[in-house]
């Protein structure tokens, strides 16, 4: 038996993952995903991969474990503040007064790998104040993405701790959330501008005709071919001209970088070109 500091061969565990979650693990960096494994391992006292598969085969909430830790959940309202100011001063406000002048009724946008739902509740609010100024009877959506169901759930819920909360401004407590027992709920208009649903990355695209894609610090677990898979699909669903947000640590590479302009080069903002542009420049 190997020793678990040892390499090991990972095909199996990612075999029931696959069955279980429909979570394809060959996608994500083979080093993050060691180290994580090695990680639950120790954790759950496991000398070896064979004794840690067959403990995931009878201990579900090992698994719930396992998945967490692969897929990590971190994230929070408005996370990274210098991106959300940059949006909401200028881009989103751009954005909705274009859709006023020229008669569009509607701005949608996409939260992929959304997490606990942080990152879409914050895009509703940012966008809801850039229209209410604006056009208040512009209609708006929010998609919220992620390919861990019981991540989904918590955002349907919208229910959220102190801890969670209290880094927002007075007034958007205020305006989007009540209070519940010791916790904070979104309030039921701000839940109507968003929907959550699970969506694995390596699959379609779900949407079309998007004015903005958020999809940050999930890029940087995969590894690089199928990341730009990815953003192919995002280019596919974006509105000419739509905006795309990555994480700070990520960014658009090789042929990928024609079909974007690059608007922001530390927050990462992207804006796909026209066709005639990027065809223009071949
Ligand atoms: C660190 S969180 C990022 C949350 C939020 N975007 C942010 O930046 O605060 C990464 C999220 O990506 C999700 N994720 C991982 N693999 C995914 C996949 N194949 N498809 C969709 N989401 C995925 C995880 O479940 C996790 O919730």
């Amino acid at each position: 038996m190997a020793h678990h500091t040892d390499v090991f061969d990972l095909s199996e565990l990612a075999g029931i993952v696959k069955n279980r979650y429909g979570v394809d693990l060959s996608h994500y960096r083979s080093t993050c995903l060691y180290r994580r494994v090695l990680h639950r391992m120790a954790m759950a006292s496991c000398e070896d991969i064979e004794e840690y598969i067959g403990r995931l085969t009878t201990d579900s909430d090992e698994m719930e474990k396992l998945m967490d830790i692969v897929t990590i959940h971190v994230t929070e309202f408005f996370r990274d503040r210098d991106v959300f100011g940059l949006l909401e001063r200028g881009y989103v406000p751009a954005l909705v007064a274009e859709k006023e002048t020229s008669g569009h009724g509607i701005v949608r946008s996409w939260s992929a790998g959304c997490a606990t739902g942080e990152e879409a509740y914050s895009m509703a609010m940012m966008i809801d104040r850039a229209v209410s100024r604006v056009s208040p009877n512009m209609h708006i959506e929010v998609y919220g993405t992620d390919v861990s169901e019981d991540s989904c759930r918590t955002a349907r819920k919208g229910v959220y701790s102190n801890e969670k909360i209290k880094g927002l401004p007075a007034d958007l407590r205020d305006g989007y959330f009540e209070k519940e027992g010791r916790s904070w709920k979104v309030t039921s208009r701000l839940r109507s501008l968003v929907r959550f649903r699970p969506h694995d990355l390596f699959t379609m695209s779900p949407y079309s005709h998007l004015d903005l894609i958020m999809c940050r610090n999930v890029l940087i677990h995969f590894e690089h071919e199928v990341r730009d898979e990815i953003i192919m699909n995002f280019f596919g669903s974006l509105q000419d001209r739509g905006l795309l947000v990555l994480g700070k640590s990520e960014a658009l590479s090789g042929p990928l970088e024609d079909l974007f302009e690059l608007l922001e080069p530390r927050c990462k903002i992207y804006r796909k070109k026209l066709k005639e542009d990027h065809t223009r420049e071949d």
